[in-house]
């Protein structure tokens, strides 16, 4: 801490010789002098865990940013701060414990409900335990002691944990249930499991931000951390006006009601945007610990390595790749490996996941640049975002080619058992016909389409329906923008329908474009369209009718 003019700014030791400190301080330190006071917190940089994060937004070091505008106006002024939870709202505590009861870190022993549709597990601190010589209902303030364990340890509503220090946990599991997003190119066909970790690169205006924020709104999780990491103003603002208009689509509840927003703006302190991961995987972790499945989206991790960049700079580090740090890499990986689905600890088995989203900005859209390259060997899926699909309007514009999830094997078991058996063959014959399109392309660049023969014309068709019908989703689209994993399975089921009965037709001798001119083709485009509730039924009636009508076709 170093006092100035009566204001106290926070900071970071950052590096430590003999008995000289270099202190990152999280804000601009211009008109500081010599002779200032510094004085010690004693402990590095603790994010306060409790009730009351859900619906707060906080900046990189978790200040909660409408409390400082309550106070200060529309910009944050140097050295003020505020406490991240309120110490003065009280919260309904009932204990599931009782007195005389062992617990041991981790364990539950009462909850709160904290928004309307959320119930916070009060936990037993990681390193604590003992029996329960006291515990009370009632309303509480997050500081004051609910419970005292044996050796007059004291139990908070709300407990404190270092940011940079990943919450311990029992047992990593395989991660193998997917992540449910009802965006069709990622759940069909580059899914990733709860607890898994997938990059979304793409150059400027690609996506990243709808993207992070159709996730955010729609994905399966229970509790949403979204760190808008060095973003410009702008674009934060839409989403801290968006965010808190929208509806939870499982629970009718405001989204916010379950998700943490961390916000730091490209003109905030770079110490504070370096920090801000940090404190939303922290945030994460601690809602896991609960037996959540928690999902933090970033965006953009590329803002924070450029804070990491900053801040080396400073230290005259010697630069590594594109000046970044030479342990660019390792800080990465420290923060992906925070990601997993686990056995929290305590006695009762409780499962909790931490899934991570983070969109990747590589300059003029160059995956070779060392932020995508170094987080693409630590995640398992990549969701590359193409700007020429961009300015085609095909949105979501994930390139399909380029794409993948290495989650596949894993979760196939899941789909298999949970949805269809035949769920991956037809993931797999699709993609096949996607990746024969790109083959055909280059000979109709060069030929035109004429010279191709029937059955490659046909996959083409097919293709162009896929591509259209299937993989484009627009996110705003009032019934699209989500779709179930079981229309997934129907309207790829019909796409396949149809290439297969072509493809018997043409071995008939009938010529492709009878086929063409059938009326079901519209309805095909009109499948996602189709309220949820009726899709399954009016897709199989379609693949009737598609198998029917090309069938009737007669040879000319
Ligand atoms: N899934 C989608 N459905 C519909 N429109 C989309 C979709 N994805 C992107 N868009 C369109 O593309 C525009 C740019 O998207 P977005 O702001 O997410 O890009 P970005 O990659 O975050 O850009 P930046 O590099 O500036 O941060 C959006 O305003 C929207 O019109
Ligand atoms: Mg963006």
């Amino acid at each position: 801490m170093i006092g100035y003019v009566g204001r106290f700014y926070f900071g970071e030791i950052i590096r430590l010789e003999e008995d000289m400190a270099v202190i990152q301080v999280y804000e601009d330190t211009s008109g500081l002098k010599v002779g200032e006071i510094v004085s010690s917190t004693e402990g590095p940089l603790m994010i306060e865990l409790g009730p009351g994060l859900l619906s707060s937004i906080f900046d990189g070091i978790q200040r909660p940013l409408p409390e400082l505008k309550e106070k200060y106006g529309d910009f944050i002024i140097r050295g003020v701060s505020a406490t991240p939870l309120s110490k003065t709202k009280k919260w309904k505590f009932v204990p599931t414990v009782k007195k005389g009861d062992y617990v041991k870190g981790g364990d539950i022993i009462g909850t709160v409900m904290e928004t309307e549709v959320f119930e916070h597990k009060i936990m037993v601190p990681p390193e604590q335990s003992g029996d329960i010589v006291r515990i009370s209902e009632g309303e509480f303030t997050v500081d004051s002691v609910v419970a005292v364990l044996s050796g007059d340890i004291e139990i908070k509503l709300m407990q404190r944990w270092p940011a940079r220090l990943a919450r311990p946990y029992q047992e990593k599991l395989d991660p193998e249930v997917p992540l449910i997003t009802g965006q069709r190119i990622f759940d069909t066909f580059f899914p990733i499991p709860k607890g898994g970790a997938a990059i979304i690169p793409g150059g400027f205006g690609t996506g990243k931000t709808v993207t992070e924020q159709t996730l955010a709104k729609w994905c399966d999780a229970d509790v949403i951390v979204y760190v808008g990491c060095g973003e410009r103003g702008n674009e934060m603002t839409e989403v801290l006006s968006e965010f808190p208009k929208l509806i939870d689509p499982k629970s009718g509840a405001p989204l916010m009601d379950r998700t943490v927003l961390v916000v730091n703006t490209s003109n905030m302190p770079v110490a504070a945007r370096e920090a801000s991961i940090y404190t939303g995987i922290t945030i994460a972790e601690y809602y896991r610990d609960m037996g959540y499945d928690v999902a933090l989206m970033a965006d953009s991790t590329s803002r924070w390595g450029e804070a990491l960049r900053e801040v080396s700079g400073r230290l005259e580090e010697m630069p590594g790749e594109e000046g970044y740090p030479a342990y660019l890499a390792t800080r990465l990986a420290k923060f992906y490996e925070r990601t997993g689905r686990v056995i929290c600890l305590g006695s009762d088995e409780k499962i909790g996941s931490v899934t991570a989203i983070g969109a990747v900005s590589p300059p003029g859209g160059d995956f070779s640049e060392p932020m995508t390259q170094n987080s693409l060997r630590i995640t398992g899926a990549f969701w590359a975002l193409d700007t020429s699909l961009a300015h085609r309007r095909h949105f979501p514009a994930i390139n399909w080619i380029k794409s993948y999830s290495l989650y596949l094997g894993q979760i196939q078991g899941w789909f298999a058992e949970n949805l269809y058996s035949d769920f991956d063959d037809i993931r797999k014959k699709a993609m096949s016909l996607l990746q024969k399109e790109s083959e055909l392309q280059e000979i109709v660049q060069l030929v035109g389409p004429d010279a191709l023969p029937e059955g490659e014309k046909a996959i083409l068709e097919t293709t162009q329906m896929l591509r259209e019908d299937f993989l484009q989703q627009f996110a705003f689209h009032e019934i699209d923008s989500f779709c179930p994993l079981e229309k997934q399975y129907w309207m790829l089921k019909t796409i396949l329908a149809f290439y297969n009965s072509t493809t018997e037709a043409l071995g008939r001798g009938v010529g492709l474009h009878q086929i063409l001119n059938l009326p079901f083709k519209n309805e095909i485009s009109r499948m996602k369209e189709v309220p949820h509730d009726k899709a399954v039924e009016e897709i199989k009636k379609l693949i009737d009718r598609i198998h029917q009508e090309i069938a009737g076709v007669e040879v000319l």
